[in-house]
């Protein structure tokens, strides 16, 4: 035998060294969930580990991380019931909590990076992400609703502006949008390739934005399809993304590895709720090591190609790299 391949790994100081993929907490994004309020922090039972937070909660919390090196956030809002509507309109609304808390957590940490969250669906009675009419998702129709949220988040400070919800053209509206309302320098991380994936449960109980009816079939993309996802991605690419996102991860890193090999952008990959409850899950149980688990599945998304992955275990990674 000439080839030894175990040679390379025989020694902790040399599997250092050949190391191909890297993971720090600089390369995750950590989605932390909002509501109005005071003094809360309410848990999310079927996304353990995970809570809404009112701002002063919010706020020790963010420097608390900030501190162990995870410097980007994605907030999204859970909205009152009473405060949904056909037209999303509490979102394009500059004074609703979501945008005053952004303001305030910009004041607080200027060097944070805050990315949010552009679709209906957190404020729509429908609990879809586009406009719904006789039970259809008008596609034309929803643009305007999510160029002006677009807008009104650049505005309250958002550094990154996040589309999740797959209209078609809504990335070149929103970039002219933005540019127009003389935010040139706020970006797009666009959800190029969203699947409509049975992995989004425990977000929707956390928002308590399930679709009220239907699916997301008709605009989220076939778990089958990959191809198309070379299309979304260079739609997104010509209308002016900065960055392309995978979503979900885990099923999903040969779409991770297409999109890293075929655009000159960067990828980022969502490490979505189900994906993180199945691990919490197991090891609850004694089936599964919790930060072992955790920082494989990481480690894997990073291996496929993805620059920065959105995490829920972004605290938790932290705190096991300082350990
Ligand atoms: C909706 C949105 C969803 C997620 C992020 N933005 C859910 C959905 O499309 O129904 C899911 C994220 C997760 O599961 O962690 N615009």
């Amino acid at each position: 035998m000439y080839i030894r391949p175990r040679r390379n790994r025989k020694h902790q100081a040399i599997r250092n060294m050949v190391e191909e993929s890297t993971l720090g907490p600089e390369h995750l994004i950590y989605p932390l969930f909002v509501q109005e309020g005071k003094n809360i922090k309410e848990e999310i039972p079927s996304l353990p580990q995970n809570y809404r937070w009112s701002l002063d909660t919010l706020l020790p919390e963010l420097e608390e991380c900030l501190e162990l090196g995870v410097k980007q956030y994605v907030l999204f809002p859970a909205v009152r019931e009473e405060l949904k509507d056909r037209t999303a309109s509490y979102g394009l609304d500059p004074n609703n909590f979501y945008l005053e808390y952004v303001r305030q957590i910009k004041d607080r940490f200027p060097e944070i990076v805050l990315m949010s969250d552009v679709a209906m669906d957190p404020y729509s009675s429908d609990g879809h992400d586009g406009l719904v009419e006789n039970g259809k998702i008008l596609n034309d129709e929803t643009l305007p609703i999510l160029t002006e949220m677009a807008v009104v988040q650049a505005q309250a400070g958002f550094d990154v502006i996040g589309p999740s919800d797959m209209m078609d053209g809504r990335v070149g509206a929103i970039r002219e949008a933005l540019d127009q309302a003389g935010y040139s320098e706020t970006s797009i991380m666009s959800y190029t390739a969203k699947y409509a994936s049975a992995f989004y449960g425990p977000f929707r109980d956390a928002l308590d934005s399930a679709p009220k009816a239907g699916d997301k079939k008709t605009y989220q993309m076939n778990p089958a399809n990959k191809r198309e996802a070379l299309l979304e991605a260079q739609l997104d690419f010509e209308e002016g993304a900065d960055m392309l996102m995978v979503k979900p991860a885990l099923c999903y890193l040969d779409i991770i590895h297409l999109l890293k090999e075929q655009f000159p952008l960067p990828i980022t990959a969502y490490n979505v709720s189900g994906e993180c409850a199945m691990i919490h899950a197991a090891a609850r149980n004694g089936w599964l090591d919790y930060h072992a688990t955790m920082s494989e599945m990481l480690l894997s998304i990073r291996r496929a190609g993805a620059d920065g992955i959105l995490t829920y275990f972004a605290k938790d990674f932290a705190l096991l790299k300082k350990s």
